[in-house]
């Protein structure tokens, strides 16, 4: 995680390195710092906590110089204090980090041995000390920055200022992104193109392995070989605007109400008008020619990918194994030769899930992306892809993401399926016409807020709350726990109602609250038999189900959250609705941040 900016420039640039931070800090928040050349060295200005506290020591000791380096932090060696913040210093070098140094203790205790003095117990101070240590060697600043990158292991993204009058900015990376930005007499680093979208859209991606020396008006960059290379300059298509809560009073509460219009752009996007048949353009041979699907992912996503082997499965007959993109990318999977993997994320930027794409693109598999930034890693890594149109998501937990991943996900399945003739024509149309009711029955499903609200009391008091689901709702049933879990604080646990017997039913004793996500399916009759078991040990049934089958829960749900009826694959999609209720109304009355957990970034960008 960790977000760094960059720029060198005419103007003077801590305040547009302040902005810039602004907008990463989504990759992390726990403490803020930035440096500039200010004419007689290298100054700094570090604050834990997030970036406002930053902007406030600014206040009270502003720093000003041409050319400045900054960062937002996730903590990963050395807790979140101001000492740890970045940028790490010595007397001629300052860095900012995004990544993990996987060697830092073997290179922290040579440079010890050698007499340099640590002040932090992060494993980033160290490139910081490589550095002097090559000047103190008698090495040029460009030598001793490439020669300090040579020695490093792990995962990084960095950006060096080095010297005492210098005009110029060092970066590199492995393993982490790093964008250089084109302006008039200005140049930029960041650690996406949407850092530097109020400053240019003009913008060159690093590679692998790259290390930059950026001046003024001009980039040199070296591949890991050490040849010098080009690398394409593009035009990002990414708004300058930041997204604003407008009336409401947190993200997550705004993109929870979005999502009658982001499903109904993601929909609109993959139908085609005519024929009301799904568009998949690319993707469509990769799905219908494909022996074997793997669906790879973390967080919520994960949840997505495991609703999608339920419908893939289900209508277009093909194997899907789903797979946590940590867990994937270091088991040695057995892959079909010809199979293909999906890769599903909201940022695009998911360290595990980029690793897991570029195992599989070794691997020979087509690779297909579902992802919500058109211009991320794994978006340009995969070979196609089918982008969710949720729009920016600020909120840390996902809320339009999630339910736009799981549209994509289903006219995909049915897609496949009626690609593969596993389903009519006639099925397939029902199918679409179902999912493009999305946009209308979330708006109803919005209706369930006071509801949701009501109950919040009951779980926020409670130590820990249960949710249970069958088939297509169990993955729900696993996202409606971590929802809570995220933005709470308080336990939560998601089981496959079969499960309940082989160990979660000790759980329960009276009052314990249990969600049950059963709207009108197959399965149905079973769900009911579970609801009544938990109901007479005493839980506190919270039933989520539809008009169909509402009736079915009386005298044994205490709350009955009724959805309109869910024709085809809208069940699971819109039953996250209230899930998302409860868990942001619970928030609430816990008074926790629910748009900025603790410990939590929206982005991970470290394994
Ligand atoms: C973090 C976020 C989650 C997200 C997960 C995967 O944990 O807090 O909301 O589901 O990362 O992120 P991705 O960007 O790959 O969807």
């Amino acid at each position: 995680m960790c977000g760094i900016v960059g720029i060198i420039s005419t103007r003077p640039v801590s305040a547009r390195l302040l902005e810039g931070l602004k907008r990463l800090e989504y990759r992390g928040y726990d403490s803020a710092g930035i440096a500039v050349f200010n004419g007689q060295g290298i100054k700094r200005c570090r604050a834990a906590g997030k970036i406002v506290n930053l902007q406030s020591a600014l206040q009270e000791s502003p720093i000003e110089g041409t050319c400045g380096i900054a960062h937002t932090r996730w903590a990963t060696h050395g807790r979140p204090t101001r000492t740890n913040a970045h940028p790490h210093q010595t007397s001629q070098v300052a860095i900012v980090h995004n990544g993990i140094i996987e060697n830092h203790k073997a290179l922290r205790e040579e440079l010890i041995d050698q007499g340099h003095v640590f002040a932090t117990q992060t494993d980033s101070e160290v490139i910081a000390h490589l550095i002097q240590h090559h000047l103190d060697k008698g090495l040029g600043e460009t030598d001793a920055f490439q020669a300090s990158i040579d020695k490093l292991e792990g995962a990084y993204a960095v950006a060096a200022l080095i010297g005492t009058h210098s005009q110029t900015l060092y970066a590199a990376r492995h393993g982490s992104p790093l964008v250089i930005g084109f302006g008039t007499d200005e140049m930029f680093v960041g650690s996406d193109a949407f850092a530097l979208a109020p400053f240019t859209q003009k913008v060159l991606y690093l590679e692998e392995g790259d290390s930059a020396i950026v001046n003024i008006d001009n980039v040199t960059i070296k591949d890991k070989a050490g040849a010098p290379v080009t690398r394409d300059i593009l035009t990002a298509k990414i708004s300058a605007v930041m997204a604003e809560k407008g009336n409401y009073r947190h993200f997550m509460e705004k993109e929870i109400h979005e999502q009658p219009e982001s499903l109904a752009r993601t929909v609109a996007a993959y139908i085609d008008p005519d024929t009301h048949l799904p568009l998949l353009d690319d993707a469509g041979p990769l799905l219908q020619n494909a022996d074997r699907l793997v669906a790879i992912a973390c967080g919520t996503a994960f949840y997505a990918a495991s609703v999608a082997k339920y419908w893939f499965e289900q209508y277009a007959d093909i194997h899907v194994e789903t797979d946590i993109a940590s867990e994937f990318r270091y088991r040695h999977p057995a892959l079909a030769k010809n199979g293909t993997a999906l890769f599903i994320s909201q940022s695009g930027e998911t360290a595990d899930t980029l690793a897991a794409l570029r195992y599989c693109k070794r691997a020979g598999l087509g690779t297909i992306g579902i992802v919500n930034a058109p211009e991320s890693s794994i978006a340009r890594e995969t070979n196609t892809n089918l982008h969710t149109l949720a729009g920016p998501e600020i909120g840390v937990a996902s809320t339009k993401a999630f339910t736009a991943q799981l549209a994509v996900l289903a006219l995909g399945a049915i897609g496949s399926a009626h690609l593969r003739k596993t389903i009519s024509d006639d099925e397939a149309k029902a199918h679409i016409e179902a999912l493009e009711h999305l946009p209308t029955l979330c708006k109803a499903a919005l209706e369930t807020e006071q509801q949701c609200a009501s109950i919040a009391p009951t779980l926020a008091q409670a130590s820990q709350t249960l949710f249970l689901g069958r088939g297509a709702y169990f993955p729900l049933a696993l996202e409606g726990a971590l929802k809570l879990k995220e933005v709470t604080y308080l336990h939560a646990e998601g089981y496959a109602a079969g499960e309940l017997k082989h160990g979660p039913i000790a759980l329960i004793e009276e009052g314990t609250p249990v969600v049950i996500i059963a709207p009108n399916d197959a399965l149905i009759e079973k769900t009911i038999s579970n609801v009544e078991e938990i109901a007479a040990r005493g839980a506190h049934v919270i039933a989520i189900t539809d008009k169909a089958c509402a009736s079915h829960f009386e005298g044994q749900a205490r709350h009955t959250i009724c959805l309109p009826d869910l024709p085809g694959l809208t069940g699971p999609i819109i039953s996250a609705i209230p899930l998302q209720f409860l868990a942001y109304y619970t928030a609430l009355k816990r008074g926790t941040n629910m748009d900025q957990p603790r410990n939590l970034a929206k982005s991970v960008t470290v394994e």
